[in-house]
């Protein structure tokens, strides 16, 4: 029902004429008030985006899919019509530039991700890549000309591992390429799908120095602002995460004729392993957090003791340590089960994201920006893990969030209210004007 009410709420703003008027006749920020984005016009467009990728069970763009090529080609069509000439570069990422008057100063980087989570919703990642081009082309059209030019992004593979902005950062090595991705391509094909060209990966990297600041508008995927009544959430820092896939190897054989004392049953020590791995986590005071999100069992037939189980864990927290404790911890948990149940364990980590912290300077244009708009306000973690963590190894990094209602995200029911997404925008554009004049 909130979807719907999101879509006939986000069209009538859209329609109505009196927001239709062009920008330039808006009149011009004075020193004082803040700038503001089109919200109408914002929101029209992620409203037009949730039928890109939409299925039965949800929106499914899953990075180098065709329904993600559905929706970079929707998001190109944004960065043309903002007269920001998008290109693509040799990772897959979407860049458009609004130029600055001072051709000596680094760009202003702001952006996000246009794909999904399977069965996921449609405000992860498409708020703060719509609303970087909507602050774009707000600037364009209010005739403010920074000093600095303003790059928007839109990363490719975020949900994979935040690949494209990986590969910007120059941490992508020739085995991940070869990894398979959701849509069962490998990295090194999805890349050429959407556009790139792993022989100039060297192309896409980004250096210290090469970019004056990264933020990024992202929907919080939790539920503290929306507990607290806040409307603004401005990020401290993003978790480390570590993923894993788990291959328990045990025999296959006849679940009728094999008495219960003589299984080496796959199945079983994955089962005991998943309840492990959370009595784990949950015995030690903290804001650690790991998932079994996903188990594939072979032969996977009703009447055949499973041979094998591969299941991943996502594990994270802002302390390294953490995450180094509960790796150990878990790769024990699965020799004393193994060696219950006759069966193996064997552990590969597949993606790793480092924790970041927030540019204490960046955070002060966000929270300048947020009172500048009379927006309330908090200082906060990401529990979730986002292009802007990478991006923090090479450039100071902030972070908006605007609230998740019901603190729901990677679901269906995924959803943030019109006015919070433009609320998040404006966040974003003020900011982006005060790093100008840092
Ligand atoms: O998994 C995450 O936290 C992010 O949504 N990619
Ligand atoms: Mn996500
Ligand atoms: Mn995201």
């Amino acid at each position: 029902m909130k979807r719907r009410a999101f879509l006939r709420h986000s069209a009538a703003l859209a329609a109505l004429p009196l927001l239709r008027a062009p920008l330039s006749a808006a009149p011009l920020a004075t020193a004082r008030a803040p700038l503001r984005v089109n919200g109408a016009r914002l929101n029209g467009w992620l409203a037009r985006f949730d039928a890109v990728g939409r299925t039965p069970t949800g929106i499914n763009r899953t990075a180098y899919s065709e329904a993600d090529l559905a929706g970079r080609a929707f998001t190109l069509d944004l960065f043309r019509e903002a007269g920001l000439a998008p290109r693509i570069d040799a990772a897959g990422n979407i860049y458009g530039r609004l130029e600055g008057s001072d051709r000596t100063r680094k760009p202003i980087l702001i952006g996000s991700h246009v794909d999904s989570v399977t069965d996921g919703g449609n405000f992860d990642g498409p708020v703060g890549s719509f609303a970087a081009i909507e602050v774009a082309r707000t600037l364009r059209e209010q005739r403010v000309r920074l000093r600095h030019p303003v790059d928007v992004v839109v990363w490719s593979n975020e949900e994979g591992g935040t690949i494209g902005s990986k590969c910007a950062i120059g941490e992508i090595t020739p085995a991940d390429l070869d990894k398979v991705a959701r849509s069962g391509k490998t990295i090194r094909e999805g890349i050429a799908l959407v556009g790139g060209d792993v022989a100039r990966l060297s192309e896409a990297v980004l250096r210290k120095g090469d970019v004056a600041c990264y933020m990024e508008l992202h929907i919080e995927q939790g539920g503290l602002l929306e507990k607290a009544g806040l409307r603004i959430g401005v990020v401290q820092g993003i978790v480390g995460l570590r993923w894993f896939e788990v291959t328990v190897t045990g025999f296959a054989n006849h679940a009728g004729a094999t008495p219960m004392d003589q299984r080496q049953d796959a199945m079983l020590a994955a089962a005991k392993f998943a309840v492990a791995v959370n009595e784990a986590v949950t015995s030690v005071p903290g804001r650690q957090v790991a998932t079994v999100g996903r188990m594939n069992v072979t032969p996977n037939t009703t009447n055949v003791i499973p041979g094998q189980v591969m299941l991943t864990v996502d594990l994270r927290d802002l302390d390294p340590a953490k995450i180094a404790h509960f790796t150990e911890r878990f790769e024990r948990l699965g020799r004393e089960i193994g060696a219950a149940t006759g069966t193996t364990f064997a552990f590969k980590r597949t993606v790793e994201s480092e924790p970041a912290s927030a540019d204490p300077q960046v955070m002060g244009w966000i929270e300048a920006s947020a009172a500048s708009l009379g927006l309330t306000r908090q200082r906060m973690p990401s529990g979730a893990g986002h292009d802007a963590q990478e991006l923090a190894r090479i450039a100071p990094m902030g972070m908006i969030f605007v609230p998740s209602v019901g603190g729901i995200s990677h679901s269906p029911r995924e959803f943030t209210k019109p006015e919070d997404v433009a609320h998040g925008a404006d966040v974003l554009l003020n900011a982006v004007i005060a790093a100008d004049r840092r």
